[in-house]
């Protein structure tokens, strides 16, 4: 049973509520090694945070500005201290690891303004070995009862700027989270979304992030000074960042930290902040991989409607059942089908307005085809585009799901294609009003998503979402989403994913959580009839790495449910690859990064989690880097100790490289132990898949 129990093997609480004389409250992770000090001594509350006995963020601000009241900001003094310590374990119905341990420290401290009638709010913040995470509470106060935030003060003044590097991606852009990760010093990382990785020249590594983005809007960092960053919430339509009433609490304000790179990778802070599942039973929610009408469409094999004079429509019965012989036949579980449904026909990006969500194109018989597909026992995955206008589809959106789940669908993949600060939704007057992907009203808007899907016993997998900020502790059903650059570039070439792509995203999107970046392609040449023959010459066109890194991604990005996201034909023309992505599962029993460099490489070994379909024995390796071929030696010693492995190694071939050689592939099998230590030969833009598959 896939429940989210709740192990605490002990759970210790010391409440000391002192009334404050200091003005200094310091709190410090189990470890001793990182150590918060809040302070009202700069007449504003501000923190700083030491890492090691070395300050990482300096004298910071904290506060709140509201539109009609006063602002959360001078003349506060803390008055009341309480302190107390959690250790506790609990379970994931799915994720990188089955069991979570959450160990930290947690303070709260009031504030209060006697200028201002004794106005009061509180910071709660909670200091484990891999960081930190402080929120604002905000209790029931007459002078605030409704409240407009129009800007949060928090600081992040990063102690060692000058000589720190930062890896980002703009915020509040045309194009959401869909933009190449740059590598920078911090100067010009100006303003940034969050998950976002910073690396000190003493190599301390921080990733500044939220968790449990809960009706709020999201936090953007704009640098305001040379290495101060200053939270920038995502305003409304109308410019104002957060509208709710006391009593409230902001997300938590994240900052992970570790002394490398791995560390990061390493965290649970981003789940451990956020609320237990509140879904009860979700035995219902299910990882596993599927396939899909979709890459056709976006190599332009097939079209999404059916007017197109170039390419015949992809989601028909026939391609369909195509698709569902294909993933019976291989061991998947699901088939993605988009383009089934009245609204795609002319130029989709603008048919926001005339989707419907419960119509299927008549080339398309969805009822036949759920009863084919569960003849076969794979499941229809359902697919909502909404292009934007999220009032077309909230009157849609009951119906829609019912349809679904009446038709045995348990996942849907869901689309909100429109330019950032474009998402159409008409307001209860009737008026048009122009909304941000991660401002509040989407925040909330995704979420009301995911709690009627999940009446319904279905799971979301939502593309141009808000950024994950750990609700799938919460929300099993939030399976996973994209919020980043997937496959799809490397089919537009607008342009593709560069080699470090993968490798960037591991160190900043991925320790957001799951995406459905959909790994898997075999054929790199859709665009070039020459290179699609003889494999040369460089193509820019395409996915730019080797074949062997498609597959070591699987087991390097995280998602409960992968896409093979390649035509069936293009596998079945390289079956040993393509047993790796049979075999590779996607839930886990562990996990542990073990080595790697933001942007450069990364080396994850994962040991699969008992299911009816996996023994809970083997472990996967995947070791991916970017432009520069590598070696890596990898220890073994993860593996349990006295137990025989054979290693299925499905390796870059000796001659491989991402321009003109990307199929060179080997695969190789020998029997290790945890003695061993292996080198991996990586060619550019190239990778290493093994499957440990165990003996005895
Ligand atoms: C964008 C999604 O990311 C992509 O996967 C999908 O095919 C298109 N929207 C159409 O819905
Ligand atoms: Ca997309």
């Amino acid at each position: 049973m896939r429940t989210n129990i709740m192990i605490t093997i002990s759970t210790l609480l010391s409440l000391i509520a002192t009334p404050v004389l200091s003005k200094e409250v310091k709190v410090t992770s189990p470890n001793g090694e990182i150590k918060v000090t809040f302070s009202d001594e700069q007449d504003q509350l501000s923190y700083n945070v030491e890492f090691n006995n070395q300050s990482v963020i300096d004298d910071s601000a904290l506060g709140l500005v509201f539109k009609e009241q006063a602002a959360f900001a001078d003349g506060f003094k803390i008055t009341k201290v309480e302190k107390s310590f959690n250790y506790s374990k609990w379970e994931q119905p799915w994720g990188e690891r089955r069991v979570v341990e959450d160990n930290h420290n947690e303070v709260i401290i009031s504030a209060v303004n006697a200028e201002l009638n004794n106005a009061i709010y509180s910071i709660r913040a909670r200091v484990f070995d891999d960081g930190i995470g402080f929120r604002y509470e905000v209790p029931k106060q007459d002078n605030y009862k409704q409240v407009e935030i129009v800007k949060e003060l928090t600081e992040f003044t990063l102690a060692d700027a000058q000589n720190s590097k930062a890896f980002w991606i703009p915020a509040r852009g045309w194009n959401r989270y869909e933009y190449v990760y740059n590598e920078t010093p911090v100067y010009e990382a100006q303003h940034v979304h969050t998950p976002v990785t910073f690396k000190t020249s003493n190599n301390v590594h921080l990733s500044i992030h939220e968790a449990a983005l809960v009706d709020y809007a999201a936090m953007t960092l704009n640098q305001r000074r040379p290495g101060k960053y200053i939270a920038d919430l995502t305003p409304w339509y109308d410019g104002i960042a957060v509208k709710t009433q006391t009593s409230f609490k902001s997300p938590w304000r994240t900052i992970q930290i570790a002394d490398d790179a791995t560390g990061l990778l390493n965290s649970d802070l981003i789940l451990n902040l956020n609320e237990p599942n509140k879904l009860g039973d979700v035995s219902w929610v299910n990882p596993g991989k599927y396939v899909g009408i979709w890459w056709e469409m976006h190599i332009n094999k097939a079209a999404w409607g059916t007017t197109d004079p170039n390419a015949p429509h992809g989601a028909t019965t026939e391609n369909t059942k195509k698709y569902i012989d294909f993933a019976a036949k291989y061991g998947f579980d699901g088939v993605l089908v988009e383009g089934w449904n009245e609204g795609w026909d002319g130029d989709w990006f603008f048919n926001g307005d005339v989707f419907s969500f419960t119509k299927n194109y008549p080339d398309f018989d969805i009822k036949q085809l759920a009863d084919y597909g569960a003849k076969k026992g794979v499941k229809l995955i359902g697919h909502h585009e909404t292009s934007g206008n999220v009032t077309n589809y909230r009157n849609q959106m009951q119906d829609a799901l019912d349809l679904y789940q009446d038709l045995g669908v348990e996942q849907i993949k869901t689309g909100y294609v429109a330019d950032g600060g474009n998402i159409k939704r008409i307001d209860d007057k009737g008026i048009v009003r122009k909304e941000w992907h991660d401002g509040q009203f989407m925040v909330n808007e995704y979420l009301f998503n995911i709690e009627e899907a999940a009446k319904r016993k279905i799971s979301i997998n939502t593309h141009e979402p808000v950024k994950d900020t750990g609700l799938r502790r919460t929300y099993p059903n939030w399976i996973t989403r994209e919020g980043a650059r997937g496959q799809e570039f490397n089919a537009w070439g607008t342009p593709p994913n560069p080699p470090e792509h993968i490798p960037m995203l591991a160190f900043t999107r991925m320790l957001s959580g799951p995406m459905d970046f959909t790994p898997g392609i075999f054929d790199m040449g859709f665009r070039d009839q020459n290179f699609q023959q003889n494999g040369q010459g460089a193509k820019i066109n395409r996915p730019q790495t080797t074949l062997a890194k498609q597959l070591a991604s699987y087991v390097v990005l995280y998602s409960p449910i992968q896409m093979a996201a390649d035509l069936p034909e293009n596998y079945e023309a390289k079956m040993d690859a393509f047993q790796f992505i049979r075999d590779v599962p996607t839930d886990w029993e562990q996990s542990i990064a073990l080595d790697g460099e933001v942007g450069d490489f990364v080396v994850f070994a994962r040991k699969e989690r008992k299911t009816e379909r996996y023994s809970g024995h083997d472990w996967y390796l995947g070791a991916i880097t970017n432009e520069d071929a590598r070696e890596i030696e990898v220890s073994l010693d993860f593996l349990e100790s006295g137990k025989r492995f054979e290693a299925q190694i499905y390796r870059d071939g000796d001659k491989a490289n991402w321009i003109n050689n990307p199929y060179d592939y080997f695969i190789e099998k020998k029997p290790v132990t945890s003695e061993d230590v292996l080198t991996l030969k990586l060619a550019t833009s190239g990778g290493t898949a093994i499957r440990f598959k165990a003996l005895n």
